[in-house]
């Protein structure tokens, strides 16, 4: 992983953040990012955007974050974000069965407004409120397989666990498809070790 503020890139990708209001989107980059943990609720307004740097063999791969706000009010906002995303994250919190039911909207969201081609990713997050939880791992990558989502993980933005994760494999999703489009290399998966216990086999 590279600074936030590293200027050279040989690839850019967009990638949108998406889920119910106070699942943790902007905790998890901020912590994937700047090892930063918040416990204050300031909701996003709008969005918000960051960068993740990261070196893929000798390629730095720059994903330009669009951190949206989950609130109902501010959906017809979001759909102008969704142009050029080559992925979108979507978070459900695993201690909120709303935000998780509530994954088809955002799902149908992405499917009417994107690019057909887009990644989609499942996050489960507040892993650290295990005595919480109400959605079990299980459960959720069995809708990830059904409705065909590229990878599925769980995370803390709280400590930190799989934070970076999400955003690393994000990079390594899109590099693959970005060789396989372009036609340049060995296209085997395993070359860059993506997580074979969390990605969903096709
Ligand atoms: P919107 O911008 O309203 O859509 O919210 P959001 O999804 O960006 O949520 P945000 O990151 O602002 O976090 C909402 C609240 O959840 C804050 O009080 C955070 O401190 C808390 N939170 C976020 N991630 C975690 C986590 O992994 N564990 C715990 N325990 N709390 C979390």
């Amino acid at each position: 992983m590279l600074p936030e503020d590293y200027t050279k890139f040989d690839i850019t990708f967009k990638m949108i953040i998406l889920g119910h209001h106070g699942v943790g989107k902007t905790c998890l980059t901020k912590q994937a990012i700047r090892n930063t943990f918040d416990e204050a609720y300031n909701s996003t307004i709008g969005f918000e955007f960051v960068n993740f740097n990261v070196k893929l063999d000798d390629k730095v791969v720059k994903l330009q974050i669009w951190d949206t706000c989950g609130q109902e009010i501010y959906r017809s906002l979001i759909s102008g974000f969704y142009k050029n995303a080559a992925l979108a994250v979507l978070v459900y919190a695993i201690d909120s069965k709303e935000s998780f039911t509530n994954l088809d909207v955002w799902l149908k969201d992405i499917k009417l407004q994107s690019n057909p081609d887009i990644k989609i990713f499942l996050v489960g997050n507040k892993t650290d409120l295990e005595d919480q939880r109400v959605v079990n791992f299980e459960e959720a990558k069995k809708y990830a397989n059904e409705n065909d989502f590229d990878y599925v993980i769980e995370t803390s933005a709280k400590t930190g666990f799989n934070a970076k994760e999400v955003f690393i494999q994000a990079a390594k999703v899109l590099y693959l498809e970005h060789l396989k489009y372009t036609n340049k290399a060995n296209l085997s998966s395993t070359k860059y070790n993506l997580n074979t216990n969390a990605k969903i086999d096709k």
